[in-house]
């Protein structure tokens, strides 16, 4: 785990800022005229040319053909080291033999019978080793699995309000799509942020009972669980990452997550850790391994499925006592599906072992010191963060501890540069302030140094 310290940092040139981000625009689009035309082609009856509003980009999103171990190839055949790996959900590089093996036997035997199958006991067992949590039950997505565990904590306390960190995304249903994304100023008060619904669709009435409280500040969260108590409303969980993965990265302070466990354990409100992100891909068994505290709920998802969509969602049997009881319906007819945990069972068993683990952790050592020494040796202004198999360079002059602090300092000209200068020399990466790189069992100690002399290109040319 490192967060690197702020270097001294030389001002930097807007105007080169935004003359090199239109050559390097540029660049890309005579780089991707097959993307382009599939762009025009798919638009015509795909919304905006994609699947899902994550996949867009202006002036158009790039078309993948395939992928194997730790590259991915666009349509136009570029070759690409892939450090954006599905959003994360590719820790085990692409195609992995052992996954392809899994999948490829099982599809032979049929894909689908809405019953269980012996996998799927194996791939529960297999956690709960892992997590340290007893009960399970799969879901086939992220979203899916955070709204299920807030619906277990609903009926668990007998409570409605739930709440999140501000600036965390958990997914796109209703309850968590609030307080997300949203421009400095309408954050609020520090003590009663926001309760902002996440695009249109949301009803006020929804979003108001969830209730945001800032990130690495466990006084703040207790200040306000306690003014719920006082009025009436007092809240049945807090949903949270432990490292939050959707503002790069950022990494808790110590102590910070020990605080949230004493108190949501004091104050009977259930805790749960979001491991969509950070599950399998930070440590064999999470964050919840990696800083030793362990929550009444997890959720996971990507890295889970090895490419194929599931979820879980894993607990205490106190806290899945109401699922037990069949109180809760904790339902879905494509939960457990065979073909994805056949995949998971390969991943958990065969591929994300020990060793796995040792070596993300090698690899992205590397990066960080990498990417690190340029920002000093150039001056930069920001920081390298990172644990795990997930990383970023934060461009920020000052720490990023939380929402405000990535809204107020964030210089999102230079991540948008930065993406730009990794496409055009062979490296597919993440589009989005937010976003953060996730390294595969794949990767190889060479592969970051191309991924750091890209970087290195940017800063050359930035202060040339
Ligand atoms: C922390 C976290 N939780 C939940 C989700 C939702 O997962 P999904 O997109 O599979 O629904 C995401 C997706 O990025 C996430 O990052």
């Amino acid at each position: 785990m490192a967060a690197m310290s702020i270097p001294t940092r030389v001002e930097l040139d807007r105007e080169r800022i935004a003359a090199l981000t239109r050559r390097e625009e540029r660049r890309l689009d005579d780089r991707t005229p097959g993307s382009r035309a599939l762009f025009e082609r798919a638009r015509a009856t795909l919304v905006r040319g994609v699947p899902s509003a994550y996949q867009e980009r202006d002036p158009w999103p790039i078309y993948l053909s395939h992928g194997e171990g730790s590259r991915v190839w666009d349509v136009d055949g570029n070759e690409l080291i892939d450090l954006h790996n599905a959003f994360g959900s590719m820790v085990q590089g692409h195609a992995h033999p052992a996954i392809v093996k899994a999948v490829r036997d099982r599809v032979a035997l049929g894909t689908h019978f809405a019953a269980p199958t012996e996998d799927g006991v194996i791939v529960a067992e297999e956690l709960a080793r892992r997590w340290g949590l007893p009960a399970w039950r799969f879901v086939n997505s992220g979203s899916e699995a955070t709204m299920d565990a807030i619906r277990i904590a609903r009926a668990h306390t007998k409570r409605d309000t739930i709440v999140k960190i501000f600036g965390s995304y958990h997914g796109h249903h209703d309850y968590v799509m609030v307080s997300i994304g949203v421009p400095y100023d309408r954050i609020g008060d520090r003590d009663d942020y926001a309760s902002l619904p996440y695009g249109a669709g949301i009803p006020q009435s929804v979003a108001d009972l969830t209730v945001p409280v800032p990130f690495n500040d466990a006084d703040a969260m207790e200040r306000r669980i306690e003014r719920l108590f006082e009025e009436g409303r007092p809240p049945a969980c807090v949903i949270m990452e432990a490292a939050m993965m959707n503002l790069g990265v950022v990494l808790p302070k110590p102590g910070y997550l020990e605080a949230v466990r004493e108190l949501t354990r004091r104050l009977g409100v259930v805790l749960i850790f979001d491991e969509v992100k950070t599950g399998l891909c930070i440590a064999a068994g999470g964050a919840t391994e990696r800083f030793g505290v362990t929550p009444d709920l997890v959720t996971l998802a990507k890295t889970l499925g090895g490419g194929l969509p599931t979820g879980a969602i894993g607990g205490t049997e106190e806290a899945f006592q109401v699922v037990e009881t069949g109180a809760v319906y904790q339902v879905g007819t494509y939960s457990g599906n065979p073909l994805a945990m056949a995949a998971a069972r390969a991943s958990l068993l065969e591929v994300l072992t020990p060793s796995a683990y040792a070596h993300l952790d090698a690899v992205e050592e590397r990066l960080l010191r990498g990417c690190q020494d340029v920002v000093e040796r150039y001056g930069l202004p920001g920081y390298a963060v990172g644990i795990g198999a997930k990383g970023c360079v934060t461009f920020s002059p000052e720490p990023v501890v939380d929402y405000e602090s990535f809204k107020a300092h964030q210089d999102g000209e230079l991540s948008d540069l930065a993406w730009l200068y990794n496409m055009n020399r062979g490296v597919f990466i993440t589009p989005g302030r937010e976003e953060e790189w996730t390294l595969s069992v794949a990767h190889s100690p060479s592969d970051c140094d191309a991924v750091v002399a890209a970087f290195e290109e940017m800063a050359s040319d930035l202060t040339a």
